[in-house]
């Protein structure tokens, strides 16, 4: 085929005006490859490219003249920096949960909002139960005795631990993940025990799980596990009075945001026996600092927000959160949204 030369200058100039036309960005940590590449495809990206978290500070002076923001859970993003942002359409959040958006602000500026739900969920709650398991069988502890040389015979009564099988779980948030909780504990015959705002007296049929009022659920759970949003009723809930509730023998699961748990409450509890056992993927503040009288219990594990960690389910939220970006610089509505704007 033959190529005019004047119509290839032409073609040149059209390539050259869109690349300058994509939609300037800022991302906040780097991406797996392929969500990088694909929203390259589509936007001019700023990049913060380190492991550690950006500053707010330099959030904001990186918002200046961008279209999109894609950042993850440990970005504050709040009036002030949404300011510095003036050209700023979508922020599109690398988790499911968004506590740390000021969503009412975004929606006030007319800025879109997406999430990635769905794609964590059994990640999340596999991970659930392996928290539940290791802290009721005391891996981790059992993991320690070996490495320190402790380990002489085999003992009758040597890391004693609380049975799993038949016992009675608590899921407190009965969304996503609390319901692929429950699908796992079927397996192991538990009795299944939910509190949440709004009843699914679908699910009860099908999966034979009882509704149950948050104290009943407390004193009646062998295992309690919180599948909730942090927001300022959840701040906070599992307090003094909720562990006064529970059993002995209970085993306190969290995979959601840390905060919900006081913690002060939770080493009471730990140490005076209101509760066996606790396993927490998520803490207050995070990380949690070495010197935290929490870190100093053997009966609780803590690992660093890993629930969702594993390589599909990262790449699937990367690329979702791309896809919510994407569409946020042209002007289209979320495939995700968390927040609705009325133009
Ligand atoms: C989320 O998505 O909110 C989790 O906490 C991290 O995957």
């Amino acid at each position: 085929m033959k190529i005019n030369p004047i119509n290839l200058i032409e073609l040149i100039n059209i390539g050259i005006t869109k690349i300058m036309k994509k939609p300037k960005v800022y991302v906040t940590r780097h991406l797996p490859m392929k969500a990088w590449e694909e929203l390259i495809r589509s936007c001019d990206a700023d990049i913060w490219d380190k492991d550690t978290p950006p500053s707010y500070e330099t959030i904001i002076r990186n918002l200046g003249n961008k279209a999109g923001l894609l950042c993850l859970l440990t970005d504050q993003i709040d009036e002030k920096l949404m300011d510095a942002g003036p050209d700023l359409k979508v922020i599109s959040q690398c988790a499911v949960g968004y506590d740390n958006i000021d969503i009412p602000a975004a929606t006030v500026r007319k800025i879109q909002v997406g999430n990635t739900p769905g794609v964590l969920t059994d990640a999340t709650a596999d991970f659930a139960f392996t928290l539940l398991l290791s802290a009721a069988r005391r891996v981790v502890e059992g993991a320690k005795y070996v490495k320190d040389g402790k380990w002489e015979t085999w003992g009758l009564t040597l890391l004693l631990g609380q049975d799993v099988w038949e016992s009675t779980l608590g899921i407190i948030g009965f969304g996503k993940i609390g319901q692929a909780v429950a699908r796992r504990a079927l397996g192991f015959n538990m009795r299944i025990l939910y509190y949440d705002l709004i009843r699914k007296l679908e699910l009860e049929k099908t999966f034979g799980v009882e509704y149950c009022p948050l104290d009943e659920l407390l004193k009646a759970s062998d295992f309690i596990s919180l599948h909730l949003n942090l927001t300022p009723d959840t701040r906070g809930m599992i307090d003094q009075s909720a562990f006064s509730k529970m059993k002995p023998n209970a085993v306190l699961v969290n995979t959601s945001r840390g905060p919900i748990i006081n913690s002060d409450a939770l080493f009471f509890a730990l140490t005076t026996g209101q509760i066996a056992a606790a396993a927490l993927d998520v803490t207050d503040p995070e990380p949690i600092p070495l010197t935290h009288k929490l870190l100093s219990l053997s009966n609780l594990i803590i690992v660093p927000h890993i629930a969702s960690a594993t390589y599909s389910s990262r790449d699937r939220m990367a690329m979702m959160a791309v896809h919510n970006l994407v569409a946020g610089v042209h002007g289209e509505p979320l495939p995700h949204a968390v927040n609705v704007i009325i133009s």
